[in-house]
């Protein structure tokens, strides 16, 4: 037997047992005559003695072991003499008698300790070693826990978990595909799936009702802290359903995830529902921070054309955030915000700001252009009090301006401690618009996806104005974050068909892309819609990560590479010409 008890278990009502532990060596000090080595496992840390006087040879072995060494010993449960009330077992030690190496280790490339001194690609190369640290094991258990109760809970509403496949057709709409050739059907490929999304729809055609996976889906998409080239879903499906059944189920589940696993208890009351409409118009974004108010105040009966401030007069959008308490910013803080909005993320032309000062006047970057009345009306509007910072951004293009502002309102959160990861702020974003124009490809893209059903009173549009259509589409958003998204479906075959013309497919391509989807729904197809949530995102929210990376064993990095396994690579000629695939020359 290679071990009695674990590294974490031990107390002091242990004391006189003789017990065997196995495991890695942390760390050895020799003082004196005495060596003592802490030992660890997946369950904690256990600290061994030797004793240089009673068994010399012994002790001589122990001394010999590096860093990482994996161990066995056998001993008795001591009393310690110096208690270490920061770790569980810091009450006992282990007098050893017998010491086993089991397998001995290089010296690991960083340290083994809860602040490591590895730097970020290092711990990816050796993603294995990374893995014994504490936090980082500590979130994969989170992870594990956050599955189970999904488990529990959605079993417990009748839900069925299906595995959908993995080789799957590729579909355009939506981000770039991961593709895979097909050896047996030469020139032809798979692709690897972006979400189930068509295929829980026919799980609902086959009568299935209730469906949930937690599933590996694959998008091709530049990377970010919370994008990774393959992600997990919770993803969901029901039928018979309306976009409020959906969400009283998932805010209940939301609900207990939040007291099962994270301890939080969100109350009774329902998430805040938001219109997309209102969300852009008061935060700038789709998916608001609303752990802190800071709203945006639009400027433009204020600002454009009552003074000479040419970038305003010719803006098309003007908006304000008030920071409260912030007046007394200097001016290489106020140059920091300023470098910060016209980095190249963010884009932005330029900012303007205004102090209001302890006698109420305002004191203001633009202040040559425009009268006292006007900074004064300016100040009103934003309701800032003395001691307060206005801070404006203006542009040609309103979503643009709004979205830079929004990007500046998140910055002056951060400095002014406001976005608490311990504070949850969750709220529905209802009333997406069912189409967005693409600039790239020229023509309306499905915001959510093609089939997401257009709302009911709006489809008399789809021919007149589409782009003013309203979908029955919801997102759900925790402090800043998109953790879920989903709507009500499309169960006609010739509304679905409506909306491919809507998005520039032609009938034939159509059939071609989604025949399969049309052909379903001409066999009695039940009204169905569900949603999908972020797994990695969620597990991160819990775990108060910056980066979904953390929560997920072997991630990829920002260039989409596994370090690790060194993966993409290149393959074997024969490989490729089994596929039938000729590698064009590199440029
Ligand atoms: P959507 O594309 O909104 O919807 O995805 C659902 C949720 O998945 C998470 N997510 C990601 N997480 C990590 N890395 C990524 N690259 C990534 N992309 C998305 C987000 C998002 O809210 N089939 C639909 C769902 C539905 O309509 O039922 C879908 O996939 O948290």
């Amino acid at each position: 037997m290679y071990r009695t008890t674990t590294c974490g278990e031990l107390r002091l009502s242990d004391a006189g047992r003789t017990v065997t532990l196995a495991g890695w060596v942390q760390r050895s000090r020799k003082m004196g005559g005495m060596t003592f080595i802490d030992l660890r496992d997946r369950y904690g840390i256990t600290q061994l003695v030797f004793n240089e006087e009673t068994d010399a040879d012994l002790c001589h072995k122990a001394n010999k072991l590096g860093r990482e060494y994996v161990i066995q010993v056998t001993g008795e449960v001591n009393e310690r003499y110096a208690k270490n009330s920061n770790m569980p077992t810091g009450d006992i030690e282990i007098v050893v008698r017998e010491l086993n190496v089991l397998n001995a280790s290089d010296v690991p490339p960083f340290t083994i300790e809860d602040n490591t001194d590895g730097g970020d690609d290092l711990r990816m190369k050796y993603r294995y070693l990374d893995l014994r640290r504490n936090p980082v094991r500590a979130n994969l258990e989170l992870r594990h826990k956050f599955c189970l109760a999904v488990r529990h809970f959605l079993d417990s509403k009748g839900f069925l978990e299906i595995e959908t496949p993995v080789l799957v057709g590729s579909t355009p709409e939506g981000a770039r595909d991961f593709i895979v050739p097909s050896r047996m059907n030469q020139g032809q490929f798979y692709a690897l799936p972006q979400s189930p999304q068509t295929l829980k729809q026919l799980l609902m055609v086959a009568g299935m009702d209730r469906y949930f996976q937690i599933v590996k889906c694959f998008r091709d998409e530049d990377l970010r802290a919370d994008r990774q080239p393959e992600f997990t879903q919770i993803d969901c499906e029901m039928s018979f359903v309306e976009q409020d059944d959906i969400i009283r189920v998932f805010e209940e589940m939301t609900k207990y995830l939040f007291r099962e696993v994270r301890g939080v208890d969100l109350g009774e009351t329902p998430f805040l529902r938001l219109p997309w409409s209102e969300a852009m118009r008061r935060f700038g974004s789709d998916k608001p921070d609303m752990r802190f108010g800071m709203e945006f105040v639009e400027l433009m009966d204020v600002l454009k054309g009552t003074g000479s401030f040419a970038v305003f007069n010719d803006a098309a959008y003007i908006g304000g955030i008030c920071a409260t308490g912030c007046a007394h910013y200097t001016r290489k803080m106020l140059d920091e915000l300023t470098n910060f909005v016209k980095s190249p993320q963010i884009g932005a032309k330029g900012l303007v700001y205004a102090r209001v000062e302890a006698d109420g006047h305002v004191k203001s970057s633009v202040d040559k252009f425009y009268t006292p009345e006007v900074l004064n009306a300016m100040k009103e509007a934003m309701g800032a009090q003395p001691g307060d910072l206005i801070l404006i951004i203006s542009g040609d293009d309103a979503m643009r301006a709004r979205k830079q502002l929004c990007e500046l309102r998140l910055e002056m959160g951060s400095r002014l401690g406001l976005r608490d990861k311990n504070k949850f702020a969750l709220l529905w974003v209802v009333d997406f618009p069912m189409f967005e124009w693409s600039d790239e490809e020229q023509r309306l893209m499905a915001m959510h996806h093609p089939f997401t059903s257009p709302k009911p009173s709006d489809i008399a549009k789809l021919d007149t104005d589409p782009a003013s259509v309203l979908a029955d589409a919801y997102d759900m958003v925790c402090n800043g974050v998109e953790v879920g998204g989903g709507s009500i479906r499309i169960h006609d075959a010739v509304l679905q068909a409506k909306i491919f013309e809507v998005l520039g497919f032609t009938p034939e391509r159509a059939k071609e892309q989604f025949g399969f989807l049309m052909n379903a729904f001409k066999y009695g197809a039940p009204p169905h819609g569900g949603l999908a949530y972020g797994l990695d995102r969620f597990v991160s929210l819990f775990a108060g990560l910056d980066s979904i990376r953390d929560c997920i064993a072997f991630p990829k990095n920002n260039s989409g590479r596994d370090v690790m396994l060194d993966a993409p690579s290149v393959v074997d000629q024969k490989q490729l010409d089994e596929l039938g695939i000729c590698l064009a020359p590199k440029e």
